[in-house]
């Protein structure tokens, strides 16, 4: 792959599982709205790719917004400490509200954002993720639509960082301990 040494890097969902699993839940998301005035709401940073893709793999109308919920935290664990730096800007009144992330994980900031949501009185909130890791799960969370679970690795692609990079990898992968951010490429 790409700029990516496959030395530090063990792809655990392919860019063709990803596809698929995302026509299957937009299949669901378009049936189970229906009738409803569905507003699609993505935490910034990581779920801009998943959203992307599965919005145009919906069959109905909806609006799109985003949110910034940056979880304070060091490294690879969230502190729970959840800073809105980026609000709404659209009514959600009469609305039904999808809040679309790329992984739960503590379940933290997914929690706070359904709480801060509500607050707008939408007439209902629930929770698409592209992952589920539950086994880090601090605060319960219903999750409504699940792309993948999977156990407790840290992971990125997709639109998961590592220190804000590799969102830009096309599969989702786990990295090696001794994986540094890249560095510029040098031009010869
Ligand atoms: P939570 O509040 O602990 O559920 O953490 C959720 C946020 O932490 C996600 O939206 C991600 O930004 C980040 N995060 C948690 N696990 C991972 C991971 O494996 N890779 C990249 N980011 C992660
Ligand atoms: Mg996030």
């Amino acid at each position: 792959m790409p700029y990516c040494d496959e030395d530090i890097i063990e792809v655990i969902i392919t860019q063709q599982q990803i596809a698929a699993r995302i026509a299957q839940l937009a299949q669901q998301i378009t049936a189970d709205y229906r009738g409803k005035q569905l507003v699609l709401v993505g935490a910034l940073t990581g779920s801009f790719v998943f959203l992307s893709d599965l919005m145009r793999q919906l069959d109905r109308p909806c609006e799109v917004n985003f949110l910034d919920a940056s979880s304070y935290g060091n490294g690879t664990v969230s502190s729970g400490e959840v800073a809105i730096t980026q609000d709404l800007n659209l009514s959600l009144a009469g609305k039904d509200v999808l809040v679309v992330e790329d992984i739960v994980d503590s379940g933290r900031t997914v929690s706070e954002l359904v709480r801060l949501l509500q607050a707008h009185q939408p007439v209902s909130v629930k929770v698409c993720t592209l992952i589920d890791k539950p086994a880090r799960r601090e605060i319960p969370v219903e999750l409504s639509y699940i792309g993948f679970v999977i156990p407790d690795q840290f992971v990125v692609g997709y639109g998961l960082d590592y220190a804000q990079h590799f969102r830009n990898l096309p599969f989702v992968a786990v990295l090696d301990e001794d994986a540094v951010v890249p560095k510029p490429e040098i031009n010869e």
